[in-house]
């Protein structure tokens, strides 16, 4: 029933304007799926690769297309995901594009649950699966690669860990985003978006650090729960791996690796942050590995650039103690069946995997229904705009059985 009888590739627009892939699978029995790529700006050094849209169709067309139509089956993800990587034949996917791959990935992955009548978390995750929903980590203040003239940091996250429900949680994160723009209009700072449509005024990151905190309790006292606050430091993009040093430009202020330990420690316990996605650089494991065993009994310290979704990096995080969470993006790896793994060499050994959107997106709602599916504690999404409301919006329809 879930033959694979047609696979469609094309270009797309993606939320920064730039061109994506985006596939179509078609089954025997008329189940159709449909996703496009993701796409990161400030990527680890060790994803797979994307390739320009163009060439990895053209590719994918040419190695991919004709082994998986009439061939392999799309309710069997394991098999899609085994061809398309033998038919890239490389690790990083630099053939087909690790683009093209994830497209039809997420795609057969949807027509699976089409030809079943499921929805693709239920798909994905089984009857067995756990019946917890991601808590959205909303981006409400952001520079780094994100944004021209903003702060060092990459993301300064809202984390209403005490909401009720994923759809008090959804809005409690756009308030606070909204009271974000009041507090820097108060403080003549006026401010655009970036590309993830957190605020990105040009202040430095202490004044981002009051702003958000203050933000996150106004919120908290008008919805009466728990918000916290995470960041993303995106710390690679600071690093500068000849002088040894993160340098932060809008304080210039540059730290070695023993103070900028420090520094995120202080962090954690000033504004008792409950994630902290990639504080350092994404080859050093073993400054990751100090701060977990400061910080690490109390917020997660998460891999994102360190790990870009890998089992192999997972694995050596993992024997030397680097973080205690992973995030999830199917595009760093290629294919859903090595995001699972990837999820379930986390979850054996007691580290958080986290599902993430891309800075560049489209409106497909995959991630989503992965985060459901897998019982991840945080999903990132994103706080506001269109590429990113698809996934929230998403969330609340799974939350309300709607789908
Ligand atoms: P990216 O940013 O999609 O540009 O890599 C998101 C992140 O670093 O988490
Ligand atoms: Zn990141």
């Amino acid at each position: 029933m879930t033959l694979v009888t047609e696979v469609r590739l094309r270009e797309v627009l993606d939320s920064r304007g730039n061109s994506t892939v985006e596939a179509d699978v078609l089954t025997e029995s008329g189940g159709f799926g449909r996703a496009a790529a993701p796409s990161g700006a400030s990527t680890g050094e060790y994803e797979a690769i994307e390739r320009p849209p163009g060439e990895a169709i053209a590719e994918a067309r040419e190695r991919a297309v004709p082994r998986l139509v009439g061939e392999a089956y799309a309710g069997n993800q394991r098999e899609v995901d085994a061809i398309l990587r033998a038919a890239d034949g490389t690790d990083d996917f630099s053939e087909i594009g690790a683009n093209s791959a994830v497209a039809i990935s997420m795609a057969a992955a949807k027509a699976g649950a089409d030809v079943l009548g499921a929805p693709l978390f239920q798909h994905l995750g089984g009857t067995f699966r756990g019946n917890s929903f991601p808590i959205p980590l909303g981006n409400v203040v952001g520079g780094g690669e994100h944004a021209a003239d903003a702060t060092d940091i990459q993301e300064f996250l809202a984390a209403p860990v005490g909401a009720p429900s994923v759809a008090d949680a959804v809005f409690a994160n756009a308030a606070v985003h909204a009271t974000v723009a009041d507090l820097l209009e108060e403080r003549g700072e006026p401010a655009g978006k970036g590309d993830e449509g957190a605020w990105a005024p040009s202040i430095d990151d202490g004044e981002a650090f009051e702003i958000v905190d203050e933000a996150a309790s106004i919120v908290e006292d008008e919805v009466g729960f728990e918000i916290g606050f995470g960041l993303d430091v995106a710390a690679a993009e600071l690093y500068d791996a000849d002088a040894e040093r993160y340098a932060y430009e809008s304080t210039g202020v540059d730290r070695d690796t023993d103070e900028q330990i420090d520094y995120v420690a202080e962090l954690v316990d000033e504004y008792d942050l409950v994630y902290v996605e990639d504080p350092l650089d994404e080859n050093d494991y073993d400054a990751f590995a100090d701060l977990t065993d400061r910080v690490g009994d109390r917020t997660l310290i998460c891999g994102d650039d360190l790990f870009v979704t890998n089992t192999e990096r997972l694995r050596d995080g993992i024997d030397r103690g680097a973080a205690n969470a992973i995030l999830i993006k199917p595009n760093q790896i290629g294919t859903l069946s090595d995001a699972f793994d990837a999820i379930e060499l986390a979850r054996e050994n007691g580290y958080a995997a986290v599902v993430s959107h891309r800075s560049g997106e489209t409106e497909d709602a995959t991630i989503a229904h992965l985060a459901v599916a897998t019982d991840a504690p945080f999903i990132k999404t994103g706080a506001v705009g269109g590429e990113r409301t698809a996934k929230l919006n998403e969330l609340i329809r799974i939350e309300d059985d709607a789908i």
